[in-house]
């Protein structure tokens, strides 16, 4: 697919990767439709973007709401007509152990801290997919959407729903590859290590040097510009499908 000309909703739109993927994506000819949930952080993409000027149009939504992922697609498509990819990339780290020792006792991790992670990271993305999905398949003329995964996949330490919902939207991929690809719709996961953001920043020094020195062949931490790379592989490859491309530097966990 031809990123120049297309049209992508990015999820998360306002956050460090969504960031970084709309603006690439809007300087190669895309036109970008940027959903946040925070309104105040999309203003400012609003005004960068109409300062260099590309083609970015920011939508406020939450992702885990039914009637708002319907309306955000309904009002995209009517306004700007066909959608060609869907950027599930919306997501949040809620971690904790799921027994912690404390004041001599044990704290269960909270059943609503489990629920708000499985709402954006895995009921957000399924909601997005099946709207996108509706859409492309009335439209005819395909598409393709990119579910953003995690090498915590894998399973890691204190991340029960992180870890649970970042495995299950490599599973969805596979499933929506099936089931799609006869409307010429693909789907695909990115799976990125640690990267270089806000998010990764806020681990200790001294755990983040282990984690680099320790864990990563590279002995680096990836570059937003590196998964955004991995982005613009995914739309102008025709081929990849149903798969999921590990982005994290040689790490295993
Ligand atoms: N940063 C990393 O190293 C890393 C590594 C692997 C995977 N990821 C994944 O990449 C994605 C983006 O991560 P990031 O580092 O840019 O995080 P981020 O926190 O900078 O961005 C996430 C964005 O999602 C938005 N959001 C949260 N809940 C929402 C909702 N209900 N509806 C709409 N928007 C909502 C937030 O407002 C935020 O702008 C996430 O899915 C994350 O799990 C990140």
């Amino acid at each position: 697919m031809r990123i120049k000309g297309s049209n992508i909703l990015v999820t998360g739109g306002a956050g460090s990767f969504g960031r970084a993927f709309s603006f690439d994506l809007a300087s190669c000819g895309a036109r970008i439709f940027s959903c946040d949930i925070d309104a105040e952080a999309l203003a400012g993409i609003r005004d960068e973007a109409q300062s260099q000027g590309l083609g970015i149009e920011t939508f406020q939504a939450d992702i885990s709401k039914e009637n708002q992922v319907e309306g955000l697609f309904n009002k995209i498509v009517e306004q700007f007509g066909p959608l060609d990819v869907l950027i599930n990339n919306a997501g949040v780290a809620e971690d904790g152990l799921l027994i912690k020792k404390e004041n001599g006792g044990y704290r269960k991790f909270s059943f609503s801290q489990w629920k708000k992670g499985v709402d954006i990271n895995l009921n957000g993305v399924f909601l997005c997919a099946r709207e996108a999905a509706f859409h492309m398949i009335r439209q005819g003329s395909g598409g393709l959407i990119i579910n953003i995964s995690s090498v915590s996949r894998h399973g890691s330490f204190i991340q029960s729903n992180y870890s649970a919902t970042k495995a299950a939207v490599v599973a969805l991929s596979v499933v929506w590859a099936k089931e799609l690809s006869g409307y010429g719709i693909r789907s695909v996961a990115i799976a990125p290590g640690y990267i270089d953001t806000p998010l990764t920043r806020k681990i200790p020094e001294k755990v983040r040097q282990k984690i680099v020195f320790e864990q990563i062949p590279q002995k680096r931490m990836g570059n937003v510009s590196e998964v955004a790379h991995a982005i613009r592989f995914a739309i102008e490859n025709d081929y990849l499908n149903g798969r999921v491309i590990d982005l994290d530097g040689g790490l295993r966990i």
